[in-house]
């Protein structure tokens, strides 16, 4: 648990942080969004005694984060950066492993653990292991940021733009990721943005701050639904309803059956597979997504091998721990009504529909989550 109690931050007659309270309880995320100075940096950095606080008392589990050593304390806390602040002259082995060495871990252990790390971040160890920063996309870059800032197993983490410097498309990549990291570690986190987006997804409890001054610090369901002023409701914006699909995961909408066939499937087996169906999924026999093909051209006697479409997963599915909104975005320019679920490795785990979200919607807005029948019906075709 970190818990600020009247904390502020002056630097000569700039109040960075204006006497600020905020309880973040044991592995919730809470999304610090505001303008641009209104003083998330600042307050990342009091809590891990970057910066001092002029008055007020932060407390981190129970402890005044001033009775430790601020060594002692960085060491129960991970910490990554707007900028990401890799080591240049070090491997992307030996930027994550740099706390681990600090605490004297044996070599062993350090190579399992960072082999962990970048198994969990989605990048090959073999592969990206001897990398250096500057061999490196800023996606990756920052995966290796957030590798790093996990090493120790911190139960906290400071996230202050993670993922800032990223394209949009990789930025909901490295979203849905952290999201399914989180879902499994369960870290208390800290996680600083000023895209409302990110915060809305990411978030258990989002602080909006303004000027130093904290406008409100509630669930983004009630930041959307219930702004506590004007500022709180302009700064979510105007689309309610498409904001509040960014707050449901695929995981719990999605269809667990897919129809699918084994890229191996010898060509009487694919035939039958298609069924009723307008297409089914192809997978390799690791189960992960290949494409689809096509049933119509199927029936009309193209042989299945040609009627395959081969696309590579990044492109054509979303990933666990992706929200609604990002599923709708991809069908919209994919030109589909359903689109693939698929695991962190690319392993098919479902299918969502435009029914599902469109009912998902219904059940938001009236409290009614019966689809209709009619929306129930257009998937399988
Ligand atoms: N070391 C410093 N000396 C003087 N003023 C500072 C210092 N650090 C921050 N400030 C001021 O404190 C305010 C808050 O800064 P802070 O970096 O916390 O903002 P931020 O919310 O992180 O902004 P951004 O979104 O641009 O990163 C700003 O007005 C900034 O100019
Ligand atoms: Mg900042």
């Amino acid at each position: 648990m970190i818990r600020l109690e009247g904390v502020t931050k002056r630097y000569g007659d700039t109040v960075a942080v204006d006497d600020l309270t905020l309880e973040v309880p044991s592995g919730e995320v809470c999304v610090l969004i505001g303008p641009s100075g209104c003083g998330k940096t600042t307050t990342l950095r009091m809590i891990n005694r970057l910066v001092e606080p002029t008055s007020g008392r932060i407390e981190v589990d129970g402890s005044d984060i001033m009775s430790a050593s601020a060594v002692e304390l960085r060491r129960h806390i991970g910490y990554a950066i707007q900028s990401v602040g890799l080591f240049p002259h070090l491997t992307v082995a030996g930027n994550i492993a740099t706390v681990p060495k600090l605490l004297g871990w044996k070599r062993e252990r350090i190579e399992r653990r960072v082999a962990e790390l970048l198994d969990l971040v989605g990048l090959d160890p073999a592969e990206y292991g001897t990398k250096y920063p500057r061999q490196l996309s800023g996606g990756e870059a920052q995966r290796i940021g957030v590798a790093r800032a996990l090493a120790a197993d911190p139960p906290l983490l400071l996230m202050d733009e993670p993922f800032g410097a990223v394209d949009p498309l990789t930025r909901e990549r490295l979203q849905a990721e952290f999201a399914r990291i989180q879902r499994e570690l369960r870290k208390t986190v800290i996680f600083v943005t000023h895209d409302v987006d990110e915060a809305i997804r990411l978030a258990d409890r989002v602080a909006l701050m303004r000027d130093g001054r904290l406008q409100q610090y509630e669930t983004p369901e009630a930041l959307i639904d219930h702004p506590a002023n004007k500022f709180v409701h302009d700064f979510m914006g105007a689309d309610r309803a498409l904001k509040r699909l960014g707050r449901v995961s695929v995981d719990d909408v999605m269809r667990a059956e897919a129809p699918m066939i084994r890229d191996s499937d010898a060509e009487d087996i694919m035939r039958a597979a298609c069924g009723s169906m307008r297409f089914v999924y192809v997978v390799d026999a690791e189960g992960v997504l290949l494409g689809w093909m096509d049933c119509v051209d199927v029936a009309g006697g193209v042989h299945p091998d040609e009627a395959i479409t081969r696309i590579a997963w990044r492109e054509a599915a979303v990933q666990s721990g992706s929200s609604l909104k990002e599923a709708l975005s991809l069908m919209l320019a994919l030109g589909f009504r359903s689109v693939a679920v698929v695991d962190g490795r690319g392993a098919l785990l479902g299918e969502i529909g435009l029914a599902d979200i469109e009912s998902t919607m219904t059940a938001g807005d009236s409290h009614m989550a019966q689809p209709t029948e009619e929306s129930a019906g257009e998937e399988s075709s």
